[in-house]
């Protein structure tokens, strides 16, 4: 079940510097910065009420995420929706007829486990589930 937009993300060519607007113009701190292991990615949030802006530089050549910069150039990469089960969220999606990336999900920033759905399902747009970490697990 989806419950808010966690947050929407902005691929970047350096964190620092995309980091910039929002504090000069916004008052607003990057912050919890951190490298994905095994998405060769480094992101960090901004924090703006109930949801964030994610920062995602790539840090390696060569991945989905460096090719989708260098084509297009930075700007917004992706829509992230917080659900409460996101194995059965996943299931639900591909058993309507969904593409999925991510059939099960992985970890993500914030050892959330995340997992993202083909933008050919969802008009454009790169849509990305994730499930917040609960503490007892
Ligand atoms: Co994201």
């Amino acid at each position: 079940m989806i419950k808010k937009i966690d947050h929407i993300a902005v691929v970047v060519p350096n964190l620092e510097e995309g980091a910039k607007f929002y504090k000069e113009f916004l008052g607003l701190n990057l912050a919890d910065v951190e490298e994905i292991e095994g998405m060769d990615t480094k992101v960090g949030f901004i924090a703006i009420g109930e949801t964030k802006i994610e920062l995602v530089q790539p840090t390696k050549e060569e991945t989905g995420l460096a090719k989708y910069l260098a084509n297009r150039g930075p700007g917004i990469h992706h829509i992230c929706l917080e659900v409460d089960d996101i194995e059965a969220d996943l299931k639900a999606f591909k058993e309507k007829g969904a593409l999925l990336i991510d059939e099960t999900p992985r970890k993500g920033a914030h050892g959330m486990k995340v997992g993202f759905i083909h933008p050919k399902t969802s008009g454009g747009v790169l849509i990305e589930l994730c499930e917040p970490s609960h503490p007892k697990d």
